[in-house]
């Protein structure tokens, strides 16, 4: 790829952002960020202690504080948390300087894909497919402005890859 904009992969929890987009980055030759990493690196915690010690707002501004400042570099391949998209500021900071791509998987999937894992705050509940659908459906307004959506529910990673790749060298060849 010529153009040197980063890649930023949105989408719900499970929708398999971080094992494509490090692929993806090695492939291209661009470097890995996630920001939930850069959360937890800034903060010194785990995200799970940032929601218990301060709450879903501290750990929201932390998170646009990330985006700001990685927003500015090029030639990145950016996994985002699963509530980016939530926000306008996030967004347009990530779309000035990439295209963005999200990934979806169906509730089943999701669910299998998060299964016994507690470290995401928002499913750490007894009724989590409840949790899970509720949330699909108020943030899909959101996740359907990407400018390229792939449905990884049966889908490997390098097959995601490709669809991302085929996309990308379409937009740089305008
Ligand atoms: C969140 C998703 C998580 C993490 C935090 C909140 C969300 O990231 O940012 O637990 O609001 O969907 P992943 O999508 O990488 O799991």
């Amino acid at each position: 790829m010529e153009v040197n904009n980063n890649i930023v992969l949105t989408g719900f929890m499970g929708t398999g952002k971080s094992s494509v987009g490090r692929r993806l980055a090695s492939r291209l030759g661009y470097r890995f960020v996630d920001t939930d990493t850069l959360i937890v690196d800034k903060a010194g915690l785990p995200i799970k202690e940032i929601f218990e010690q301060s709450g879903e707002p501290r750990f929201r501004e932390l998170e646009r504080e990330a985006i700001g400042n990685i927003s500015r570099e090029s030639g990145l391949v950016i996994a985002t948390g699963g509530g980016v998209v939530l926000d306008d500021i996030n967004m347009s900071n990530l779309r000035n300087n990439g295209v963005i791509v999200c990934l979806t998987a169906t509730p089943e999937i999701i669910m299998e894909r998060t299964e016994g894992r507690t470290d995401r705050p928002l499913l750490n509940t007894s009724e989590r497919e409840q949790r899970v659908r509720e949330l699909l459906e108020f943030r899909r307004q959101f996740y359907e402005k990407a400018d390229l959506t792939v449905d990884t529910s049966s889908m490997r990673v390098d097959e995601v890859i490709k669809v991302i790749l085929d996309f990308v060298k379409t937009r740089t060849r305008r």
